[in-house]
């Protein structure tokens, strides 16, 4: 049997801005995880099993655009086999689906490396990257591959489209709150949204994206230089930025300002918007009573991280 594992992420700064061109950090959230097994199958074909997703199934009774009929046709094409092996594959994740995390991104990866790695077919973190990107493609348009990269690497990521993949280093520890609305919203439609904005007022919108784009510049000097400190602010400005794109939502806002009047030195929504997660910045010893404030405010639920 072969086993994978693959984090969750979430952006810090720059979500929207990024699809511009403007840069992006994200860091991996390790509290939760896709996990795959593959081993040989003694029944002929490919046997699926996601109990979180409630799917058991056989590769070619699913339709070949299921997210996960798709990474494996597309992996096997990749290897060139002529026949495909018999095998048994079990998936696993404890990552919220839909919800800014990563889900998808890091289910992918975990599958890629695990059948790879019994398959004894070698594949270098950049083919795994690049391959999750082009699979991110076909289930959400036009994603930037902020998600893959950092869920594929599991570093924080300075994140711009089309440059070499920076990670960075983290100067001194901070922690997080993640909170969830618990409303999944789709990330093709906000971006969606954005662009309509985007093509009506090009001038008013792109000041806006560069003004994101100098918030996570700025909060990766921060961050290196150990002064998390500084990021409380910087959320703050980001998240105004992002109401005006018109992609929180008032249940994302509620949470944004639950946080900070319970002691969080910033907060912001995280990812696509209109729902999903938002995120605190918090010193250690208030991150219970902010996780416990975000959750009497709504939200479904709240991880505590720490970024090292
Ligand atoms: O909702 P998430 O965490 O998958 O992030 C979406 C981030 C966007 O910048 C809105 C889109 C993208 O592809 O980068």
């Amino acid at each position: 049997m072969t086993h994978a594992s693959a984090p969750g992420k979430i952006i810090l700064f720059g979500e929207h801005a990024v699809v511009y061109g403007r840069p992006a950090l994200a860091v991996p959230v390790t509290q939760v995880h896709a996990d795959v097994d593959v081993s040989d199958s003694p029944r002929p074909g490919i046997w699926i099993e996601a109990p979180d997703i409630y799917l058991r199934a056989e590769l070619n009774t699913l339709s070949s655009d299921h997210p996960i009929a798709s990474v494996i046709h597309n992996f096997l094409f990749l290897l060139r086999v002529s026949r495909f092996p018999n095998l048994a594959i079990k998936i696993i994740s404890t990552i919220p689906v839909a919800s800014g995390l990563g889900s998808g991104a890091a289910v992918t990866v975990a599958l890629t490396r695990a059948l790879a790695a019994h398959l004894n077919y070698a594949m270098a973190d950049e083919e795994v990257n690049a391959f999750t990107y082009e699979i991110e493609k076909l289930h959400h348009g036009t994603p930037s591959g902020i998600d893959n990269t950092v869920v594929n690497y599991a570093r924080p990521v300075y994140f711009v489209k089309g440059q070499p993949i920076e990670t960075f280093h983290v100067g001194k520890p901070f922690t997080i709150v993640i909170a969830d609305t618990g409303i999944s919203a789709p990330t093709n439609e906000s971006v969606g949204d954005v662009r309509r904005l985007w093509m009506n007022d090009r001038s008013r919108w792109e000041t806006v994206f560069d003004k994101i784009g100098e918030i996570s510049f700025t909060a990766r000097r921060a961050i290196e230089a150990g002064k998390p400190e500084l990021l409380g602010e910087l959320m703050n400005e980001n998240h105004a930025l992002l109401k005006t794109l018109t992609v929180s939502s008032p249940e994302l806002d509620k949470l944004v300002e639950a946080a900070q009047q319970a002691g969080a030195l910033g907060a912001k929504m995280s990812g696509g918007g209109r729902g999903g997660n938002m995120i605190a910045l918090v010193e250690s010893e208030h991150a219970e009573t902010v996780s416990r404030t975000l959750k009497e405010a709504g939200a479904r639920n709240t991880i505590r991280t720490q970024i090292l």
